[in-house]
């Protein structure tokens, strides 16, 4: 468990008071974050990423703090997390609870469940890049994305099997109009690997166009493959649609189980209303629910799924989704109906 930096051990800790009630599972704390690297410098110890190695899965609530520069703390724990143990799926699926104001008008739940498949190891943020000339008025940055046929195929694979269980369509996300090279490989793999999954209708939209797609016509969109930056960005979007930012869950996966998945909401560490109590957990909770499906816990996932869909449709909200309830208010709400 990495509660990291915010509203993160908040809503972490919400999320661990449910799975305990659910599964029997041993949770060791790990104080990696900001606050961790404003006392001594690093994010997490040198053997960090090795201790990860052994675990069945990691938790983690956001890290990012005002007084520490966002590319330290992207650069210092999540990415490198991300990258070290091949965690090359991530996964963010997008449900819009009955209860939960939708903000497109005239649409309701049965119009939005979509699941995002984003490439999580390089791409836009490969990291593949530098500064020369710094600080004259010759500086260049340049930032490279990277597209390679292997990563491609990987993530491509998993996105067709998740569409071939639901409605059979997938939507590969590129913009291989203006970037010629990448993105044009990027459709060349896609479509290759679409061949062994003839039942998937595949389609290509570019990434402007599916922008206002997932507005006007929620409903047409069932799996969704996307680079890393597009699908990043589409995804915030999807969380808006679903209600808000503390409402969307993700997991990243090494589909080959080589390593251990890492869950975690898709919000950041909100400074504006973090140790207000006013968090919402629901993200949190619902990667908490992807979690205990990827340790083989399902009918567990499943229960805490039902409770928080349950608890919301009766009314208990927080004030970001249009509630009244605090955090651990939602929180004791969602373990009453655990309990049942
Ligand atoms: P953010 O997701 O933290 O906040 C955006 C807006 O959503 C804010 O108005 C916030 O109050 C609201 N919000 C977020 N989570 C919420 C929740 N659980 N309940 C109710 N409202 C919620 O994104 P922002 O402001 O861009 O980033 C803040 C910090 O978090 C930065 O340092 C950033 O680098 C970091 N960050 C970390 C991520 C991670 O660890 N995976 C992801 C995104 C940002
Ligand atoms: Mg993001």
């Amino acid at each position: 468990m990495i509660a990291g930096d915010g509203v993160g051990p908040e809503v972490i800790g919400a999320g661990v008071r449910c799975i305990e009630k659910v599964a029997d599972i041993n949770f060791e704390w790990f104080d990696w974050g900001c606050s961790r690297y404003e006392k001594t410098g690093t994010f997490l110890p040198s053997d960090g990423l090795s201790t990860l190695s052994r675990f069945d899965a990691i938790y983690l609530g956001a890290v990012g703090w005002p007084t520490v520069p966002d590319h330290l703390s992207l650069w210092g724990l999540l990415l490198p997390i991300r990258k070290t143990l091949e965690l090359y799926v991530n996964l963010r699926p997008t449900k819009l609870l009955p209860g939960v104001p939708c903000p497109l008008a005239h649409r309701g739940p049965d119009d939005v469940d979509m699941l995002f498949v984003r490439e999580n190891t390089e791409g836009e943020y490969s990291g593949a890049g530098g500064r020369v000339h710094a600080g004259t008025d010759l500086e260049v940055a340049v930032e490279t994305n990277v597209v390679t046929r292997r990563a491609v195929e990987r993530v491509a694979r998993y996105a067709f099997e998740r569409a071939s269980e639901r409605r059979g369509h997938m939507t590969s996300v590129t913009k291989s109009n203006a970037s010629r090279h990448a993105y044009v490989l990027w459709d060349e793999v896609v479509a290759e690997v679409g061949k062994q999954y003839p039942k998937v209708k595949l389609e290509r939209v570019l990434v402007d166009a599916m922008a206002a797609r997932m507005v006007l016509n929620p409903a047409s969109v069932d799996v969704v493959l996307g680079s890393n930056l597009f699908a990043d960005i589409l995804t915030d979007l999807a969380a808006a649609i679903q209600g808000g930012m503390g409402m969307a869950a993700s997991a990243n996966l090494n589909p080959e189980r080589g390593a251990p998945g890492m869950f975690e909401p898709v919000h950041g560490s909100a400074p504006d209303i973090a140790g207000k109590g006013l968090a919402n957990p629901v993200g949190a909770m619902l990667s908490g629910a992807l979690m205990l499906e990827h340790v083989d816990l399902k009918p567990a996932a499943n229960k805490l799924e039902e409770s928080v869909a349950q608890a919301i449709a009766a009314g208990v909200r927080t004030r970001d989704v249009g509630g009244y309830a605090s955090t651990s208010e939602m929180t004791d709400e969602v373990i009453r109906r655990l309990a049942t």
